[in-house]
């Protein structure tokens, strides 16, 4: 790889903390379905589609559904959800997140987000942030779901860069897989432990400069 040209962001848990919210609606719904849904459960669902996190709640509570009332139970979840996103301010974003954009847009570096959320878009508008992306990739425009590498190579694709000119900002797992599998280079956001295949991680966006991106240079 030679030169970066783009970076490409996660929205949920790199931009702004939007866990807490999906945690209270999931904990909702487990508590009408009759079972306790823990914090620790709600890690395993980061990155992960609506209707995988869905099918990881069931599990979780030994319940099982139709595939007609699997839809309704995730689309009541998701009514709960946005109720919290619609009331989200700007001063939600995580520290640095908005600073970083802005220094490497004036840089140069071309950024799109990738997410795989169908409601990146209204969170982008609460936090007042979707007229620095150039691209914009979300949960409603892929059929495959992270660890595959869609979502970033079709953020590539809409800023006409190359894969290997690429740095993706993850904060799950899955995310950082889909990255390296699309010959990206990818900063985790998080702990060491989970993030480990990344080729830097860091504890938020605060911590990074242009330095640091550069250095991913090969
Ligand atoms: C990801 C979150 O960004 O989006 C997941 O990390 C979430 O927790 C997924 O399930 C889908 O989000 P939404 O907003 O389409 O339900
Ligand atoms: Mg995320």
């Amino acid at each position: 790889m030679g030169k970066i040209k783009a970076c490409l962001f996660d929205l949920d848990g790199v931009i702004v903390d939007t866990a807490k919210y999906h945690y209270i609606a999931w904990r909702e719904l487990a508590k009408e379905l009759g079972f306790d849904f823990t914090e620790e459960d709600n890690e395993r669902l980061k990155g992960v589609s609506r209707m995988t996190s869905l099918d990881i709640l069931l599990e979780i509570g030994g319940v099982s559904h139709s595939n007609e009332e699997k839809l309704r139970l995730a689309e009541k979840k998701n009514e709960n959800y946005r109720t919290f996103i619609l009331k989200m301010l700007p001063d939600e974003i995580l520290p640095g997140a908005k600073e970083y954009l802005e220094e490497m847009k004036a840089k140069g570096i071309k950024i799109a987000l990738g997410s795989a959320s169908k409601n990146a878009m209204t969170i982008l508008d609460r936090l007042e942030l979707t007229s620095l992306f150039e691209a914009i990739i979300d949960g409603t425009k892929v059929s495959e779901a992270k660890p595959d590498p869609e979502v970033f190579l079709k953020g590539a694709e809409a800023l006409n860069v190359l894969a290997e000119e690429c740095v993706v900002f993850e904060d799950a797992e899955a995310g950082v897989e889909a990255a390296l599998a699309g010959n990206m280079k990818c900063v985790g956001i998080g702990s060491p432990e989970v993030l480990g295949k990344a080729h830097l991680v860091i504890d938020g966006l605060h911590q990074m400069t242009y330095e640091k991106l550069r250095s991913l240079e090969d």
